[in-house]
């Protein structure tokens, strides 16, 4: 990023470069006037009109966020934290100082999806958005997907290819995405959601046997994000889905993302690119500098208000389930499941098996005409009880 700035003098004048123990980091080919500090209330005190965020966190990168906007700089940050947990008062404090608050390269880096929304959308009145938002749990289900290897290992391989850190709970999880999937919401949706209040469930229990079964129904799995907005209810969810194979979403391999969105006027649109690495996301906070400052060119103008909605956030889509079973093989299992799942007033729609398994950890499927999740989880917890279950059984959502 910095060097994008300082190969095209025309486009801005880099003025200062705050870093923690800022002298390790200098480089030869930054501008002899550039100042190097490590004291942030120095950039805060000088005359630049923007300041970019790019040192991750919440602390101290809100008190930094926060200190510019009220001095009437505007910001640029990529932080999908900042933003996903704090974006709604600072597009406010933005507001009230005057200035602006850009963050496009807070989701899918590459991709310019938020540019979008604030821009080539915003005539629509969108209400729906869904997306693979994280590249490492993409590139795991598809290789998975491809190499039937157990997930242990595509995890280690994603590991050693530099698409998954060490520690890749917060990916793994779907932390990541629904911080993302607030920002998407918050920006496309106009609504407040605060991550914790959406649902997230983990690609760990995805098993390689899981894509033979998705293969059988047409579909494949993928970490899917989505976002619904009915009413005054936002249905949120993240988590590993089946998807249709030949559909977008299914069609997305590696580490790449995908963002669709679905407006009343509009209709649907797709982005599809690199979301995240240095260049990608540097082009993101360059092209939302070039932004602001083509904005401060033209003098003072009234702030961009948000008028933000604050819905009732749920899980409880009504969907087709994937149920997948692994069992100590004996008389009458079919029917006791089918039983339960009766008595709760869920309709079977196949039961798939694949032959010759281990008769002590078959692996088999039933598959769910649409319910909600409020109604699937009782006869789930049900299920867990009979003795026969040697795992507990996967439920996955199936989107059409
Ligand atoms: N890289 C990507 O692909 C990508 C994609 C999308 C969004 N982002 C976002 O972009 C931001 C930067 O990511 P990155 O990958 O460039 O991170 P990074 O490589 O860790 O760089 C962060 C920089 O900020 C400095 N820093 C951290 N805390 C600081 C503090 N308290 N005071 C002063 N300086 C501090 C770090 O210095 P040290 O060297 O001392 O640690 C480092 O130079 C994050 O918000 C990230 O989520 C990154």
């Amino acid at each position: 990023m910095t060097k994008i700035l300082c190969e095209r003098p025309n486009l801005f004048r880099l003025t200062h470069i705050c870093n923690r123990n800022v002298e390790r980091k200098k480089q030869p080919w930054v501008p002899a006037g550039v100042t190097w500090t490590e004291d942030f209330n120095t950039v805060l005190n000088s005359e630049a009109d923007i300041i970019i965020e790019l040192i991750g966190g919440l602390t101290p990168a809100e008190n930094f966020v926060r200190g510019a906007l009220k001095a009437g700089k505007s910001v640029v940050t990529a932080n999908k934290q900042l933003i996903a947990r704090h974006g709604p008062e600072l597009l406010q404090l933005a507001a009230e100082n005057n200035c602006q608050l850009e963050f496009g390269a807070s989701v899918a880096g590459g991709i310019p999806v938020l540019p979008a929304l604030r821009a080539g959308l915003s005539g629509d009145s969108l209400h729906e958005i869904a997306g693979i938002l994280n590249g490492t749990c993409n590139y795991i289900l598809s290789r998975i997907e491809t190499a039937r290897i157990p997930f242990s290992e595509a995890l280690e391989e994603a590991q050693a290819r530099g698409y998954a850190e060490a520690d890749a709970s917060e990916d793994l999880d779907g932390g990541d995405a629904r911080a993302k999937l607030s920002i998407l919401a918050l920006a496309g949706l106009k609504v407040r959601v605060a991550p914790i209040d959406v649902r997230a469930r983990t690609i760990r229990t995805i098993d390689a046997v899981d894509f033979d079964y998705a293969t059988e129904l047409g579909c494949t799995i993928r970490q899917i994000s989505r976002a619904d907005l009915k009413g005054d209810t936002l249905f949120a969810d993240v988590g590993p889905s089946l998807v249709p194979a030949s559909s977008p979403f299914g069609r997305v391999q590696r580490n790449l993302n995908l963002v669709m969105t679905s407006g009343e006027y509009g209709g649907d649109n797709a982005f599809l690119g690199a979301g995240a690495g240095g260049d990608p996301t540097a082009v993101a906070v360059v092209s939302d500098l070039m932004f602001v400052a083509e904005n401060l060119s033209q003098g003072p103008r009234p702030p961009r208000t948000w008028q933000l909605a604050s819905p009732t956030v749920s899980c409880d889509f009504e969907t087709p389930w994937y149920l997948r079973f692994w069992v100590k093989d004996q008389p009458g299992i079919i029917a006791s499941l089918a039983a339960i799942l009766s008595d709760h007033h869920l309709n079977i729609d196949s039961v798939l098996q694949k032959p010759d398994c281990d008769k002590n950890a078959l692996p088999f499927v039933i598959t769910l005409e649409p319910c909600r999740d409020t109604q699937l989880h009782p006869a789930l917890e049900k299920m867990a009880a009979l003795n026969f279950c040697v795992k507990p059984c996967l439920s996955l959502p199936i989107l059409r």
